[in-house]
């Protein structure tokens, strides 16, 4: 490992309030693969650098998504304990796939989100989002990231997978144990068991939904590889979509230009989602590849194999977008690296996109008068090596009168079939009852 700087500790609050000034000192000093600790005592590299990245992403020979290749927990040096473990040990899903094994499972999941194109998913969302903002509209103040934006993609998922209502609620209910820490082993347990008896049901009673399609996919999945990629899309989606949401919430928030036209704002939704995922992408610094073989690095040094190489999503993009500075209009504008690139590129880029977006035009439409509800240097981050989001996004707004409060519900178990032009405040929305259900679960009635 080269000398100077020690590796950047990514588990350090004071790398995390400043994150990008440490990439450009590391950078400065290592070049574009930079020595990371992501735990005390465990080493890793990640590449900051935006045309390694994707050179080393499309090299699938030397680079492994396995991450029993993994040599300092192959040899034993990885407590059985250790929070890496949660993101970093090896699950039987895509994501942690190579090769012809990969494009196998991965063709299946592609083929379960098709059908949820762009406008049926903006459509959903922006149901879900009304009825979310319909509990907490008369209070006048909120706190969005526990109210608003982790439960709006979940919500969606839900209905996407073709639950039933009480799956639905058991399944919100453990992965609400599960961000929380409650008991989060019975939580998987709960977890596991809700998604098994789920499966059965599709078995018996297929539709047109996210389970079906895998269930039913010339791919063969088994059962468990149908439960494990219904794990991995929940997983992989969920945080993230909360944390673009909530931060592009807080980009026009704070961003005059942008903020000032909030009324007319689809173009303003837009500019602050690009800018989310040029500046703040929601994936920071993952996922991880292991060298097959000792790998040299432009520049000299060597990325022993097995080592985990993080791939800097932020880092590269802010590195690009300082090298293009005076030249960004001119540039391709969406080739950010926030969705990945390469063969495990993000499969559900539009259906987030389409969530973020229904999201913050209801937010905007329903609560007039939207601000920070604190000054924008006392909102707090999450301190994780391989992600970026805020902890809580409190906002205040004029108190309104709910739209839907009372609404009746009805057992159903899939999400509208045809996508719903934006409606007007004096329609109904579309009717969801599963989501309408959760919604109100969570709003504890
Ligand atoms: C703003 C929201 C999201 C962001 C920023 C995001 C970003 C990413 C990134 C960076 C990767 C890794 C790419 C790579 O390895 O090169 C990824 C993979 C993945 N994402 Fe997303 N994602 C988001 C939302 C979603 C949603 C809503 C779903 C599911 C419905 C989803 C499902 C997946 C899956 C299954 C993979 C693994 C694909 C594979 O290994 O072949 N993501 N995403």
């Amino acid at each position: 490992m080269a000398t100077g700087h020690p590796p950047l500790e990514l588990y350090d609050p004071g790398f995390h309030a400043d994150h990008h000034a440490a990439y450009a000192r590391m950078r400065k000093e290592h070049g574009p693969v930079v020595p990371v600790m992501l735990e005390p005592g465990v080493e890793g590299r990640l590449v900051v650098d935006y045309a390694l990245i994707t050179a080393w992403c499309r090299d699938e020979r030397t680079f492994s998504r396995d991450a029993r290749r993994w040599k300092d927990w192959r040899e034993g040096r990885i407590p059985d304990d250790s929070s890496l473990l949660g993101m970093m040990g090896h699950r039987p899903n895509a994501l942690f796939s190579d090769g012809e094994e990969h494009r196998r499972v991965r063709r299946a999941m592609v083929d379960s989100l098709s059908p949820f194109e762009p406008g049926r998913v903006g459509a959903e969302a922006r149901s879900v989002a009304e009825r979310l903002v319909d509990g907490f509209c008369a209070r006048g103040e909120a706190e969005l990231m526990e109210e608003f934006a982790r439960p709006l993609p979940l919500l969606v998922m839900n209905g996407m997978f073709g639950m039933d209502h009480e799956s639905g609620r058991r399944f919100f209910t453990a992965l609400r144990d599960m961000w929380d820490g409650v008991d989060a082993e019975r939580a998987n347990a709960e977890l596991e068991r809700v998604l098994s008896a789920h499966i059965d049901r599709k078995r018996a009673h297929p539709g047109d939904d996210i389970t079906s399609t895998l269930m039913r996919h010339r791919a063969g999945l088994s059962d468990e590889e149908v439960l494990q990629h219904l794990v991995l899309m929940v997983g992989a989606g969920h945080e993230p979509s909360a944390a673009l949401l909530s931060n592009s919430v807080r980009v026009l928030l704070t961003d005059r230009a942008l903020g000032d036209d909030l009324a007319g704002a689809r173009t303003g939704i837009d500019e602050a989602i690009e800018r989310v995922m040029w500046s703040a992408p929601p994936v920071t610094n993952y996922p991880v590849m292991y060298p097959v073989r000792d790998v040299e690095v432009p520049g000299g040094s060597v990325v022993p194999e097995g080592t985990p190489v993080l791939l800097g999503f932020a880092a590269a993009n802010r590195f690009l977008a300082e090298e293009y500075a005076d030249r960004m209009d001119d540039a391709p504008n969406r080739a950010h690296l926030a969705w990945g690139v390469g063969a495990h590129r993000c499969p559900a880029k539009d259906i987030a996109t389409a969530i973020a977006v229904a999201g913050i035009e209801v937010l905007i439409r329903r609560l007039p008068g939207l601000r920070l509800g604190v000054a924008p240097e006392e909102l707090s981050w999450r301190i994780s090596p391989f992600a970026h989001a805020l902890t809580r996004l409190p906002v205040a707004f004029t108190p309104q009168t709910p739209e839907e409060e009372g609404t009746p519900w009805t057992p159903s178990d899939s999400v509208p079939e045809t996508s719903t032009p934006r409606r007007q405040s004096s329609e109904k929305p579309a009717q969801s009852s599963l989501s309408s259900f959760l919604v109100r679960l969570l709003r504890g009635r």
